[in-house]
């Protein structure tokens, strides 16, 4: 698929099909996320990778207890969880080549860089996952961090920066959420030429 597409047609698929991913579609997805850039090339991210009914209701349950994101009956069949590792940023900017620019604390960094360098991976995954025919979807993590960390059995300093669903959309899926609701802002508002103008 042309990039442009892909692009385009890239939207939050919020209902899935029983269909499962095959394992190899869903390496191609997962390994798109390990060309996004990363601070000092640092590459402090982690995938856990749920997959079946115990590990995804473990995490419902754990995530959602409200059954407000699950409630439907068209759950996805994957869910990533990507884990942010702050500590590799702060051990990279503390090798020679980084060394002088206070970075080696987390106090020096202007913007947490391990979440945006995350945030990135996901979006290309967002995006491989559209080239490959699925849909996802990226939601935030709102409830039992610590003990999802726990249930994961992640080692202590990573955190999740949200949890992104893959799998086949389902028969007659559409659009939800809030873009539906709001309008996309147009070029000439978003972009100020030269300055604030
Ligand atoms: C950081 C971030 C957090 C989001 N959290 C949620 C969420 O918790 N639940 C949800 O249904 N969608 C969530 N979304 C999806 C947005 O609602 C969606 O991207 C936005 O409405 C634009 O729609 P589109 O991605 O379908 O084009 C999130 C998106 C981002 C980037």
């Amino acid at each position: 698929m042309e990039f442009r597409d892909v692009m385009l047609r890239r939207r939050m698929v919020r209902e899935f099909s029983a269909e499962p991913v095959q394992s190899e579609v869903l390496d191609r997805v997962l390994e798109a996320g390990l060309h996004a850039p990363s601070a000092g090339f640092a590459q402090g991210l982690e995938l856990i990778v749920l997959e079946g009914a115990e590990q995804l209701s473990e995490f419902w349950r754990i995530t959602d207890p409200r059954g407000r994101k699950h409630s439907n009956d068209r759950p996805p069949p994957v869910v990533v969880v990507p884990l942010t590792d702050k500590s590799a940023y702060l051990k990279r900017y503390a090798e020679p080549d980084k060394q002088g620019l206070g970075m080696d604390v987390e106090e020096g960094w202007p913007v947490p860089y391990w979440d945006l360098d995350a945030a990135m991976s996901v979006m290309l995954m967002l995006l491989a996952a559209v080239d490959e025919g699925l849909g996802a979807w990226f939601f935030g993590i709102f409830h039992g961090e610590s003990a999802l960390l726990e249930c994961l059995e992640a080692p202590e300093g990573l955190q999740p920066i949200g949890a992104l669903a893959l799998g086949h959309p389902a028969p007659g899926e559409r659009r939800r959420g809030s873009a539906t609701k709001r309008p996309r802002r147009e070029l000439e508002d978003v972009v100020h030429l030269g300055g604030w103008a």
